[in-house]
């Protein structure tokens, strides 16, 4: 029986910002000072134009490069968009799914999530899928609910040999980008419930072996308190990656916090 405990995974989402050549510099930093770290695999989503900056420039061990978002298609007539194939091909392995601010400002409904989410899976990609409620949601008392929802809908069609690889991201929404961090207590019994949905649905298997992220504004001084929950495997990070010392501090906390020896689940 699985008594190992999973690798912790701090994924830094830069949003919209730096540059080319912004990133070069920032991840020679990050080279220079998680060449040593073990233990905890950090992922940077970066924008789709920093790619290969951020692929080229990566050399410590430990760091992978995710991207924010892309189509579901695999080619054809939509203009703007990116398929899993382009980013595959650049060497990325991450991809954000289902983000707050794509579902708010982009119009994303759980379906077309779940779409992109079986197309990242289905092109060897290992999707960060990010669910969380609002504000009034949470006041209302239906954050439960919701959150169960989000989860059916976007796993909707997925085998539970394939939600092993899957990262799951709790993202209050009032908390991202505000200063506003869930307590840890409702990060704990957030990130516990959706374990237990995976269990209901997908087994045992595969609820021990999926990560479950916090995200929204957590930084250097609050992601150790948040990370010494059992049932959180890491976070993803939006201003704080943004800062080599705040997202380097990040992972140092992940590392003490102790993930393990596991290896990431391979992907297939
Ligand atoms: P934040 O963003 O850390 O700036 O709150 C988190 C996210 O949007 O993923």
């Amino acid at each position: 029986m699985g008594t190992k405990k999973r690798r912790k995974l701090i994924a830094g989402n830069w949003k919209m910002n730096k540059t080319p050549s912004q990133t070069k510099v920032f991840v020679e930093e990050l080279n220079r000072r998680l060449e040593g770290v073990r233990g905890c695999d950090t992922v940077i989503c970066v924008p789709f134009v920093d790619i290969p900056a951020a692929v080229r420039t990566a050399k410590a061990r430990c760091i992978t490069v995710g991207a924010q978002n892309m189509h579901h298609e695999p080619s054809g007539a939509y203009t703007g968009e990116i398929s899993s194939q382009m980013l595959q091909d650049l060497g990325v392995k991450y991809v954000i799914v289902g983000h707050s601010e794509r579902r708010r400002d982009f119009g994303e409904t759980d379906v077309i999530v779940n779409k992109k989410l079986r197309a990242a899976l289905g092109g060897n990609m290992i999707p960060i899928l990010c669910v969380g409620e609002s504000i009034e949601q949470r006041e209302r008392g239906v954050t439960e609910e919701l959150i169960c929802l989000q989860i059916k809908e976007a796993l909707s069609g997925v085998e539970a040999r394939q939600v092993r690889r899957i990262v799951i991201a709790y993202e209050p929404i009032w908390a991202i980008g505000t200063g506003m961090t869930a307590t840890v207590e409702d990060a704990r019994e957030v990130c516990a419930l959706i374990r237990a949905q995976i269990r209901r649905v997908f087994g045992a298997a595969a609820a021990r072996s999926v990560r479950i992220l916090y995200g929204g504004s957590m930084n250097a001084k609050n992601a150790k308190g948040l990370l010494a929950c059992p049932d959180i495997d890491g976070g993803l990070i939006g201003g704080a990656s943004l800062s080599a010392d705040e997202f380097i501090t990040i992972i140092e906390e992940a590392v003490q916090a102790g993930g393990d020896d596991e290896k990431p689940v391979p992907v297939e």
